[in-house]
């Protein structure tokens, strides 16, 4: 198998599920292991979830689990945007069980690094929990993570607090721990998503997409970030433009703080565009993105996905 070596951390989730599909159906790419961490749901289900979609798109991809909750703090859901499946309004035909690792993530993640001839791309579309936990179990991994290109954070306003975004204020301890690791990193934070919004008439032509279309915009129809008639927030999928599509987006170099203790606001990302915090930029972080181009590119691969 040729393309670019790559490791899917996610929590699937109705827009995971997408940048799933993206993935699995792009010849530029080589997804050799998806790793799960509870996040928009609990760990069964979206180790289930990943399952149930490897066996919708009969693509053999092992699959570990990773860690129940966040480093340290309670895990609280996303269920009221994905549903209480974490990809509700579907009825999928089984999972692909086959998959499943018995090796939790950090082991899994561990052992397709170390058996890459050349370094891998880690794109985290969840809670950074799985990724910390690896980098202070095996700091090694590092020379062997070409980037980590992460859906999260925000340089303007939250989803899951007034500033801060879902993946990084529920593992706050954990993103603190990935950008300071000196790993380079691509930050697509919420931003991006809002300004490249799936419009309804995009979802038509996706409804017409065979059964992969049929199946989405099922979810679509359950999913609450967004709505079918104003426009849906394909958060994940942006992080995977980013590794297939760089031309789209603009971006720059920052310092990217984590908040950790701030009594309102914790779990930010204190991206300093202009140095007064007088630190040297640990991440890529994506301003901009040309939404016409996302919105036909993410037609094209679904319609791909088969
Ligand atoms: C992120 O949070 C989750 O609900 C989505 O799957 C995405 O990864 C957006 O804030
Ligand atoms: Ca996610």
């Amino acid at each position: 198998m040729s393309g670019t070596p790559v490791i899917i951390d996610t929590d699937p989730g109705i827009d995971d599920a997408v940048a799933i599909g993206i993935a699995l159906a792009s010849p530029a790419l080589d997804v050799r292991l998806i790793t799960t961490v509870g996040g928009n749901v609990n760990l069964e289900n979206v180790t289930d979830n990943t399952l149930k979609l490897l066996k919708f798109w009969n693509k053999s991809v092992r699959v570990a689990k990773g860690a129940e909750g966040p480093l340290v703090r309670q895990l609280v859901d996303a269920s009221s945007i994905h549903g209480a499946s974490g990809m509700e309004g579907y009825e999928f035909d089984g999972t692909a069980r086959e998959c499943l690792s018995d090796k939790v993530a950090v082991e899994a993640t561990y052992e397709t690094l170390m058996a890459s001839d050349e370094p891998v791309v880690i794109v985290a579309i969840a809670p950074l929990t799985n990724i910390a936990l690896l980098l202070k179990v095996h700091p090694d991994a590092k020379r062997k993570i070409a980037r980590i290109i992460m859906m999260g954070g925000t340089i303007t306003r939250g989803n899951k607090g007034v500033l801060s975004e879902f993946n990084i204020a529920t593992d706050p301890e954990a993103a603190s721990i990935v950008f300071n690791s000196g790993i380079d990193i691509a930050m697509v934070g919420l931003d991006i998503a809002w300004q490249a919004l799936i419009l309804p008439g995009d979802i038509d032509k996706i409804r017409a997409c065979g059964r992969t279309g049929k199946m989405l915009t099922a979810l679509f129809d359950h999913y609450r970030g967004g709505s079918m008639k104003t426009g849906l927030k394909m958060y994940d999928p942006t992080a995977m433009a980013y590794l297939l599509e760089p031309g789209m987006f603009e971006t720059t170099t920052a310092y990217v703080g984590i908040e950790l203790a701030g009594s309102l606001t914790a779990g930010c990302t204190l991206v300093d565009l202009k140095g007064y915090l007088h630190q040297e930029p640990n991440a890529t972080v994506c301003t901009g993105i040309d939404a016409d181009g996302f919105r036909d590119w993410f037609v094209s691969c679904i319609k791909n996905c088969g």
